[in-house]
């Protein structure tokens, strides 16, 4: 896969892209990634990218014209036409299901916008626009380290472990991960759960079904009606978000 960001402030992404999982997945062929400098495609001295509003009003807003040509020669270039993102409170909620299908685009590019706004025609060049919340960031580009790092983490041999993508949250059944433990098995007087320890998978995978019930139930009421529970598991799990309880 090949990504790429467009904003004014490219050197934000090397350290994070280049670290970790990301970093090894990048070194190893997984995807590759560029960050591009909006400001290539100014023209002026001071290489401008932003305007004030017309109708008046406070702050700056990102001018179209850096933009489409950015995009106009980015989008010309091989191996593929990229599916084009854009970032904004106003964008659709980014969720895994997202996540999912973006990795499925051979390249990506994310466009990422500063000041109080960007003028709205170039929105007519997206493929999608993402909110990652509702909340409002200065700039798109932590949007764009999320949604990249969700995606990257979802491709072949990303994760050392092909299965650990899989079996987490909101992926299996629509539930929230279920809780989980490491040794000491005692500590300042919190105990794992005993079945935990008893080497028995099938009661193993019983209290990891129900602990991802009841967390769900606990944290995230709201997922309840659309994950994949047995009517058994739903009447509990809707007692249990009822009663605002849970592990
Ligand atoms: N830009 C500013 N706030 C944002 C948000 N919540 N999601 C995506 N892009 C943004």
């Amino acid at each position: 896969m090949i990504l790429e960001t467009l904003s004014v402030f490219p050197e934000l992404f090397g350290p994070y892209m280049g670290a970790s999982i990301m970093g090894r997945a990048q070194r190893s062929g997984v995807f590759s990634f560029e960050a591009h400098d909006l400001r290539d495609w100014t023209h002026d001295r001071h290489r401008t990218v932003d305007d004030a509003p017309f109708g008046g009003g406070q702050g700056m807003l990102m001018k179209p014209e850096p933009i489409f040509e950015a995009l106009d020669d980015l989008c010309s270039r091989p191996p593929a036409r990229p599916h084009v993102v854009f970032f904004s409170p106003c964008g659709e909620r980014f969720c895994q299901r997202t996540a999912e299908r973006l990795s499925r685009h051979e390249r990506l590019l994310f466009v990422c916008g500063r000041y109080e706004g960007t003028d709205e025609r170039v929105y007519s060049l997206a493929d999608d626009v993402l909110s990652i919340g509702d909340y409002v960031l200065t700039g798109g580009e932590l949007a764009a380290l999320v949604v990249m790092d969700s995606v990257v983490r979802l491709l072949p041999g990303a994760l050392g472990d092909e299965m650990s993508a899989v079996d987490e949250s909101f992926s299996a059944a629509g539930l929230l991960e279920y809780a989980q433990y490491t040794r000491p098995a005692s500590y300042r007087g919190m105990d794992v759960p005993e079945v935990l320890l008893s080497g028995d998978h099938a009661r193993v995978d019983a209290w990891r079904r129900a602990s991802a019930i009841e967390r769900t139930a606990r944290w995230r009421p709201d997922l309840i009606e659309s994950a994949d529970l047995t009517a058994e598991e739903r009447a509990r799990a809707l007692e249990l978000a009822e009663r605002g309880e849970g592990d």
